[in-house]
Order: C-alpha cells, then structure tokens, then sequence
C-alpha cells in the first residue's frame, strides 16, 4: 500500500507523516486543498481501518515533510499514547509538559501541529 500511495502522492503532490503503532494511524497530509481533501475522501473510505478523525484542518503555505511523498513512523504504544494526548492538548491550547519523544519525525510532527494551531488561532 506504501508503494501506490507514495506513487499517487507524488504525482498529486503530497507529502505529510504516517506513523503507526498500537493498532492506530496519527497521518499529516501536506499540500493543496483540493487533492488533500480528495485524498482524504479516499482514506475515510478505506474499509481497511476505521474512527478515522480530523485532529486539525488548517491550510497553511508551509510544508515540513517537503522531501518526502509520506514518511513513515513506527510507534511504540506509549509513544502513540504521549503522541496522541500531546495532539489533543494543543488542539484544546493548552501546555503540555515535556514528553518523552525523542524519534525526529515525531517531533517535527508536533511542531507542525504546533503551528497550524497557532495560525488557525489568529
Ligand atoms: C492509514 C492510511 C493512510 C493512507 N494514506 C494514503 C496516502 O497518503 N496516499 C494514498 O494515495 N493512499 C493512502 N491510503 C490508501 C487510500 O485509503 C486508498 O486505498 C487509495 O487512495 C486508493 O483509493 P482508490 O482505490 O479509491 O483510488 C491510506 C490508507 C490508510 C488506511
């Protein structure tokens, strides 16, 4: 699957993070509005999982995974759960105490987050 997707994000072109662990997907898809959100369509319709939620929509010129057409994160269970708590956090504003991600992907997926919360605040 990593294959055809890499394949269809280039050519749309999409870059953005998945990473998996735990029986769980955390995915950041970066570029246009309208292939992203046709894509997303896709993967909300993919019978292969399912609870597919938005942590956060918001278009922004800025890429932070430019060089890669979907990097890939294998997480483990605690890194999901410190992951997903810290996501939720910042998508509710408030400041989370330092987590113990050290995995570079993850962290430049919390500072994208970061970020996009910051600029959809203003
Ligand atoms: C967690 C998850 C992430 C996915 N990410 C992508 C992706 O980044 N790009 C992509 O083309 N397909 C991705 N897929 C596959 C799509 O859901 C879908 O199978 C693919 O776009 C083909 O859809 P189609 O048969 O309707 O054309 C992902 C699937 C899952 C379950």
């Amino acid at each position: 699957m990593l294959q055809e997707a890499q394949l269809y994000n280039e050519q749309h072109p999409i870059t953005g993070l998945l990473c998996y662990g735990d029986g769980c997907f955390i995915q950041l898809l970066e570029g246009a509005v309208y292939p992203v959100e046709a894509l997303y369509a896709k993967i909300q319709a993919d019978p292969r999982h399912y609870h597919v939620t938005t942590l956060r929509h918001a278009p922004s010129p800025l890429r932070f995974f430019a060089d890669w057409r979907m990097a890939l994160v294998s997480a483990e269970p605690q890194e999901m759960y410190w992951l997903l708590t810290h996501l939720e956090a910042r998508h509710q504003h408030l400041v989370m105490p330092q987590v113990p991600i050290t995995h570079p992907h993850l962290l430049t997926l919390l500072t994208a987050f970061s970020a996009q919360a910051q600029s959809s605040i203003r």
